[in-house]
């Protein structure tokens, strides 16, 4: 069945938004959207003829711009967001993570929080999110029917872990681990808007032999992967003696074939690389999740974006829930912003700070590269719009369209989207 079966072609009438480049923005005040088969076919000053019989939904006034794109989340620590946040990452792990995840056995419990966590990610402004479950095969599909019947768009990983965590988390063995992911793969095949993609936790999580049998698996089902990377430094210093041959963290994924190259891959946080990591990212085409809530949230650090925008690296936004509270993307621009401010002077790197363009470019088109043409109102790019009425934060003087989006962005506000289509589907509580 082709988009066209299902998907009723229409137009929307707004002040719409979008990012032109990486640094600029394509503003239309009163201007009409075309949504085509699911996909923009443009933004118009004037309904152009070949579109005049199409609906015509009237959102004058109204802020319209692509859905937001959340690289990396998880979906087991949406219930305990908040708590904790005065550790750093691998005793908060420990403490808080592991022994949360291992609840996701049961999946009463796993259906009370996960309907919890999709209700939240159905109001709020992201369209497309990557997301890690647990280890848990029955939960993980019980979060992918959930989010399967949202109509988001998602990315769901069952996770790897088979070494340095809980009895009550760890999987038996590598032959357990991957035995497991089979059967989950093979669960997975009759949902349309929710793919599974390959997640080793991270690499003090994971044994040479999971590697090894995800790297099998990988190549038989065609995967894209998601993991962790360099995000704190006693963690950096625990993969240098796991794995003392390699050169650096991300290579310590390369020699299994885990990272980048022909395989589709989101490395989330990325804080500490050196010279050969970044290199590395740049030369196997990885992305980047940036994360700055969490980075700040457990003391990790401030993650050198510019750095990596001017080496060509592909980086999105990250929520990172729970290392970081909200789920919305706007929050994730707003805080990168801010980060990238603060580091400017820490540290004497003097790197520009992101601008309003860089940091919503990178929740909308940047992330959404990693799932097509995804995150812009070009023509041709999936049809993936919020609506936003911010007539109630209006101030006594004019805005332009600019200072409207910013506000929206630092605001922040789900209580303000009044409608969000994905793949040109709208999205049903609104
Ligand atoms: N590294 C390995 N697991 C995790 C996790 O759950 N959260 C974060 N922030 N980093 C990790
Ligand atoms: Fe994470």
């Amino acid at each position: 069945m082709g988009y066209g079966d299902w998907v009723h072609d229409f137009v929307l009438k707004g002040d719409i938004c979008y990012s032109a480049t990486r640094n600029s923005l394509h503003i239309s005040e009163h201007s009409f959207l075309v949504c085509e088969e699911g996909k923009s076919a443009g933004v118009f000053p004037q309904v152009p003829a070949a579109y005049g019989h199409l609906p015509q939904i009237d959102y004058t006034g109204k802020l319209i711009i692509p859905g937001l794109v959340d690289l990396h989340l998880h979906a087991p620590q949406f219930a305990f967001r908040s708590l904790g946040m005065d550790l750093e990452l691998l005793d908060w792990l420990e403490i808080h993570a592991f022994p949360e995840e291992a609840k996701y056995r049961d999946t009463v419990y796993g259906l009370r929080a996960y309907t919890a966590l999709v209700e939240d990610l159905k109001r709020g402004p992201n369209t497309r999110i990557c997301l890690f479950a647990t280890v848990h095969v029955p939960t993980t599909l019980l979060l992918m029917d959930l989010l399967e019947k949202s109509g988001l768009v998602c990315l769901v990983g069952k996770v790897n872990m088979d070494r340095n965590s809980p009895n009550a988390l760890r999987e038996a063995d590598a032959e357990t681990s991957a035995a497991l992911t089979r059967e989950w793969l093979d669960r997975c095949g009759a949902y349309k808007n929710c793919r599974p993609i390959l997640t080793p936790r991270f690499i003090p999580s994971c044994t040479d032999t999971l590697m090894h049998y995800l790297s099998d698996l990988q190549k038989q089902y065609g995967l894209p992967l998601q993991s962790h990377l360099s995000e704190n430094q006693r963690e950096i210093a625990w993969v240098r003696e796991l794995c003392p041959e390699s050169s650096c963290y991300g290579d310590a994924y390369t020699r299994f074939g885990l990272f980048g190259g022909d395989v589709p891959t989101i490395m989330a946080h990325c804080v500490w690389p050196d010279a050969t990591e970044i290199a590395l990212l740049r030369s196997r085409g990885v992305y980047v999740a940036h994360c700055p809530q969490s980075n700040t949230n457990l003391s990790s650090g401030m993650a050198p974006i510019r750095r990596f925008l001017d080496a060509g690296i592909s980086v999105g936004l990250g929520s990172d829930v729970a290392g970081g509270v909200h789920t919305s993307i706007f929050r994730a621009m707003a805080d990168a912003i801010q980060v990238s401010k603060l580091r400017r002077f820490a540290g004497g790197h003097h790197e520009a700070p992101l601008t309003l363009e860089e940091a919503f470019y990178l929740g909308t088109g940047g992330g959404g590269a990693f799932f097509g043409k995804v995150g812009s109102f070009a023509p041709g790019y999936e049809f993936d719009a919020l609506v936003i009425d911010d007539a109630n934060t209006a101030p006594p003087f004019a805005l332009t369209l600019r200072d409207r989006l910013e506000r929206t962005v630092y605001l922040s506000d789900d209580r303000n989207i009044i409608a969000k289509y994905v793949r040109g589907v709208a999205i049903s509580n609104f």
